[in-house]
C-alpha cells in the first residue's frame, strides 16, 4: 500500500511510502513498519499496543483514531491508500507526535483530579451498584485519555480555550462520585464560556470515542447540573 505521513512540525508535509499488506495489520503496524525498515528518523509515540494506556492516537485518513486497535482491512476504506497525520487541535512536537499538556492542563482546569475526604481509619465506602450516581461515573470511567474525541471536537478548533470532551467527561464522572467532596468548585470551574455551555452538541466525540463513552451526555449533565447550582445561588 502507499502509506502518506506527516513529516515534521505544523509547516511539514506529507512523505509517502510504500508498505507491505499483511493480515490482521493494524495502523500502528503500517507506522512501525516505517520506522524500523524505511526510516528510523520516524516520531511516533505507542505504549500498550493493546487499547489500554491511549498514546497511540493518529490521524488516519482524516478521522482521529486509536492505531493500536484499527485494523486496516475492516476499518479503512481505500485500504490501499493511506494518510497518517498527528492528532488535530493539539501542537505538533515532530511527526505524528503532539504535545499532550494543553489537553492533560484541561483535566485540572475543570478540576479532574478526585478529592476525598475519608481517612485511611475509615471503612470502605459502601455504593449500590444500581445507585443513579454510580451508573453515570461507570458511563464515563473508561477513559483512557487518547484525545480522540478533543481532536474530533470543531468547537475546540474554533475555540482553543474549551475545556473540551474529555476534561467534560472526567468533571462529570467525578461529581457522581459520591465520594468527593470538591463538587462545588469543579461545577464553577466547567460553568464558565470555556466550559460545558460551550458545546454545541455535534456528537463528533461520542461518535469517534475508542471506548465508547459519551462525552456529550455527561456535558449536557453538567450543563443541568450547573443551572440547577445556580438557580440554588451556589456558584
Ligand atoms: S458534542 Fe460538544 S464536546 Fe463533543 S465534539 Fe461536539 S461540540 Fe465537541
Ligand atoms: S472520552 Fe474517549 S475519545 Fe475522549 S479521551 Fe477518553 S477514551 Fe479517548
Ligand atoms: S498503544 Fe496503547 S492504546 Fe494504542
Amino acid at each position: 500500500m502507499r502509506v502518506s505521513v506527516w513529516r515534521g512540525r505544523a509547516d511539514g508535509a506529507f512523505q509517502e511510502f510504500d508498505v507491505p499488506r499483511h493480515a490482521s495489520q493494524t495502523v500502528l503496524d503500517v507506522v512501525t513498519y516505517i520506522q524500523r525498515s524505511l526510516d528510523p528518523t520516524l516520531a511516533y509515540r505507542f505504549a500498550c499496543r493493546v487499547g489500554m494506556c491511549g498514546s497511540c492516537a493518529m490521524t488516519v485518513n482524516g478521522v482521529a483514531r486509536w492505531t493500536c486497535r484499527t485494523h486496516i482491512d475492516k476499518a479503512i476504506k481505500n485500504k490501499n491508500e493511506i494518510t497518517i497525520g498527528p492528532l488535530r487541535n493539539l501542537p505538533v512536537i515532530r511527526d505524528l507526535v503532539t504535545d499532550m499538556r494543553e489537553f492533560f492542563d484541561k483535566w485540572a482546569r475543570a478540576k479532574g483530579e478526585f478529592r476525598g475526604a475519608a481517612t485511611r481509619h475509615e471503612d470502605f465506602a459502601r455504593i449500590r451498584p444500581d445507585s443513579a450516581t454510580r451508573v453515570q461515573a461507570e458511563a464515563g470511567i473508561e477513559c483512557i485519555g487518547c484525545g480522540v474525541c478533543y481532536a474530533s471536537c470543531d468547537v475546540v478548533s474554533w475555540n482553543p480555550d474549551y475545556l473540551g470532551p474529555a476534561a467534560l467527561n472526567r468533571a462529570w464522572t467525578l461529581l457522581n462520585d459520591v465520594r468527593d467532596v470538591t463538587n462545588a468548585d469543579r461545577l464553577r470551574a466547567v460553568a464558565g464560556d470555556a466550559g460545558c455551555h460551550a458545546c454545541h452538541t455535534h456528537l463528533s466525540c461520542t461518535e469517534r470515542c475508542p471506548k465508547h463513552i459519551a462525552p456529550t451526555a455527561g456535558i449536557a449533565g453538567l450543563k443541568r447540573a450547573v443551572a440547577v447550582a445556580a438557580m440554588r445561588g451556589e456558584l
